[in-house]
């Protein structure tokens, strides 16, 4: 399959599954990446999803170049818009993301990392946009996505200029949340994720969706979204739990209502 889909209870990990071409995604991998995506989002099973790439040496270098060669105005529109729509349901459905990076993170690579909520690294991780060298600007939200999530200084340098930066001067500049020895990335990541699917399903949802607000739009709209998603959690059944365990001493268990 182009994308390997593993059910972990709660938790979906996402490979994407190339790596003779260091998981590269050309049309078959990025049409079955957005369909694996897409059934993940409104699956009420699914509460966490990791994404990686099969293999040690790459996360996902990029969107396949021998593919984009000879695309034409509109078709590479189209695919750029596809890339676009996974970052979107990425960064937008109401479960946590996280890119288990394990290895090169280039282009559209980079970006579909970029799009996940939380990044976590094996020490050989390279992350660059080095589209610039192929006569091509990021296509897939990395001029917006790695500015907010960096610095626009840092976003301009890596674009114009195209380096690759290894892992350690990705967590310093905050494109990654941890970094990790190889072997240990995949269950730090799957371990992270199996903790949040454990957490209330709304809250989670509510509060992806409003510290997703910090960096978009209006802070005054930011702030009543937060007031307003704070308040609705106190008619569900999963505030009154959380707060009755607590008190209780013991585990809340939450029904995502
Ligand atoms: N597209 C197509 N094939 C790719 C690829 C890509 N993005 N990246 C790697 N491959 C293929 C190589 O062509 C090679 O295949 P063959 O054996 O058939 O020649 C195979 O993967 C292994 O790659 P290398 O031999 O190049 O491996 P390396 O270890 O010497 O180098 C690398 C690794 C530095 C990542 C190098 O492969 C590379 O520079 N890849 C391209 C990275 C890149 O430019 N990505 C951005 C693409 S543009 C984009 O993503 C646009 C967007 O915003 C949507």
């Amino acid at each position: 399959m182009p994308i390997d889909i593993e059910r972990r209870e709660a938790t979906a990990l996402v490979t994407v599954n190339r790596p003779e071409a260091l998981n590269a995604l050309d049309v078959a991998h990025l049409e079955d990446l957005h369909d694996a995506v897409d059934s993940l989002r409104s699956d009420d099973a699914v509460r966490a999803i990791v994404l990686t790439g099969a293999g040690e040496k790459a996360f996902i270098a990029g969107a396949d170049i021998k593919y984009m060669r000879d695309l034409e105005v509109l078709a590479a529109r189209e695919w750029g818009a596809l890339g676009h729509r996974i970052g979107t349901m990425l960064e937008t459905m109401p479960k946590p993301t996280i890119a288990a990076v394990n290895g090169f993170a280039l282009g559209g690579g980079c970006e579909l990392a970029l799009a996940c909520d939380i990044r976590l690294a094996s020490a050989n991780a390279k992350f660059g946009q080095p589209e610039v060298n192929l006569g091509i600007i990021p296509g897939w939200g990395g001029t917006v996505r790695l500015a907010r999530t960096t610095s626009l200084g840092f976003a301009k340098e890596l674009i114009f200029s195209g380096r690759i930066v290894g892992a350690a001067e990705a967590e310093s500049r905050g494109l990654v949340n941890h970094v990790y020895e190889p072997g240990e990335l995949l269950n730090a990541a799957l371990e992270l994720a199996d903790g949040l699917t454990a957490k209330s399903p709304i809250a989670m949802a509510y509060a992806k969706e409003a510290t997703s607000l910090a960096l978009q739009g209006d802070h005054k709209e930011g702030l009543e979204t937060e007031a307003r998603l704070f308040s609705m959690l106190f008619a569900s059944k999963d505030q009154r739990e959380g707060m009755t365990a607590f008190i209780e001493k013991r585990d809340a268990d939450f029904v995502g209502r």
